[in-house]
């Protein structure tokens, strides 16, 4: 990796303040003092900055209890976004593998990772994501099959793909979809005639999401967790 880019990759500065940084003579690579830009950095070496040691970010994986009120997108609008209760570093190089209504509470997951992702949010990986979900009418037994053989969303062609539903007591289910669409659980229901008025997310693929997190808690996933997505 080019020494330029190895600066950028684990501090917070562009491309441009990395090359003056260089010029200044502040940058030690095994030592020696490097102001060339396309350097070439190996694995083993030691680069610092003023005698501070530089390691990579490198790829990010974690998951965060989101709250109501706030917004998966990484810009705040008329609700907080999520990033926004993170301190952390480079955010802007992050996003969320399946997003969340403003009001669904629950796992999401966040990453710099975009073949991970992916994984995730494919339809064609059949990544179960599971809601706890309440209704406004009771639950009957014949949503069982309904959401097994797949309803047709308004406005849509084609059928929604074979979805599980665990009826929890007389408005309450969990409810496991391997597809994203806009607003699906929501929509789900209300082709069933219902209404969701609560929607919490608990897991996705096999990552559950952590008890000990609070609401707007984060934490970085397991290399377990990481290797769990398929
Ligand atoms: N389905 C919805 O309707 N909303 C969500 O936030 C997630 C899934």
């Amino acid at each position: 990796m080019r020494l330029d880019k190895f600066i950028c990759e684990s501090t917070e500065l562009t491309r441009s303040m990395a090359k003056k940084l260089l010029k200044s003579g502040e940058v030690t690579c095994d030592g020696e003092v490097v102001k060339d830009p396309s350097f070439k950095v190996s694995a083993d070496m030691l680069i610092e900055v003023d005698g501070n040691e530089l390691t990579l970010i490198g790829e990010r994986y974690i998951m965060m209890h989101k709250p109501v009120d706030t917004i998966c997108s990484s810009i705040d609008e008329e609700y907080q976004s999520v990033f926004s209760l993170m301190d952390i570093e480079k955010p802007e190089v992050l996003h969320i593998a399946g997003r969340l209504d403003v009001d669904t509470t629950g796992l999401i997951l966040i990453t710099s990772d975009g073949k991970w992702s992916h994984k995730i949010t494919s339809p064609k990986k059949d990544c179960g994501k599971r809601y706890l979900v309440e209704v406004a009418d009771p639950l009957t037994e014949d949503l069982v099959e309904l959401f097994k053989q797949g309803l047709e969303l308004r406005g849509e062609d084609g059928l929604t793909k074979p979805a599980i539903l665990d009826i929890v007591d007389t408005h309450q289910a969990r409810l496991t979809i391997s597809e994203g669409k806009y607003h699906q659980v929501k929509r789900m229901f209300a082709a069933a005639g219902n209404k969701v008025v609560n929607l919490h997310r608990e897991a996705i693929g096999h990552i559950e999401l952590d008890p000990e997190l609070e609401e707007c808690e984060w934490r970085y996933l397991t290399d377990e967790e990481v290797n769990s997505v398929k």
